[in-house]
């Protein structure tokens, strides 16, 4: 392996990625919207080869998200995921001014709450926190 890393990706390769972690198809229009929005990307490149990537979105207030954490199946539990939630989670905490808080959201995919605990991260629901909830919602009628 010869990894690199970077703070982009190409929605083509965002395409492939999620390909090979079995998710959903998504727009090209959204997701070049969506890494173009990002507070910060983090890309793996094995040679030339796109093999993880992950991102976070912050509203630069007291919000932010992270998501889209993707490994190819050939590479994962190899370090490669907790190297870019780490690299991603110091960041954010680099930004942060003295008296500020911030929570960092995440929606975890089936039974990888696990890989987040190690990281720091809450199981909810918990003793004051409910069940994280989300909505999917879809265009119509209009392109
Ligand atoms: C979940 C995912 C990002 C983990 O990345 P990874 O590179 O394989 O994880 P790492 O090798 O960095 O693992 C870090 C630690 O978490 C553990 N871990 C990783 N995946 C785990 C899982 N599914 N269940 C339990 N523990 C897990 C590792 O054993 C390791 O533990 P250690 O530090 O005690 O050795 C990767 O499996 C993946 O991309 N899966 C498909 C897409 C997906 O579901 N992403 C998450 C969306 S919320």
């Amino acid at each position: 392996m010869n990894l690199s890393y970077t703070d982009s990706i190409a929605p083509e390769d965002f395409m492939r990625l999620r390909n090979t972690v079995g998710w959903t198809p998504i727009a090209m229009e959204q997701i070049e919207n969506g890494l173009r929005n990002s507070a910060k990307v983090i890309c793996v490149k094995d040679g030339d080869e796109v093999v993880a990537m992950a991102r976070l979105l912050w509203d630069r207030g007291y919000q932010a998200q992270l998501c889209d954490v993707m490994v190819m199946p050939a590479y994962q539990r190899q370090g490669i995921g907790r190297y870019m939630v780490t690299h991603l989670t110091d960041w954010l905490q680099s930004q942060l001014k003295p008296g500020w808080n911030l929570k960092l959201n995440l929606s975890a995919a089936p039974d990888k709450e696990p890989f987040y605990e190690k990281l720091g991260f809450r199981r909810r629901p918990c003793e004051n926190a409910g069940s994280g909830m989300d909505k999917w919602m879809s265009g119509q009628g209009r392109e």
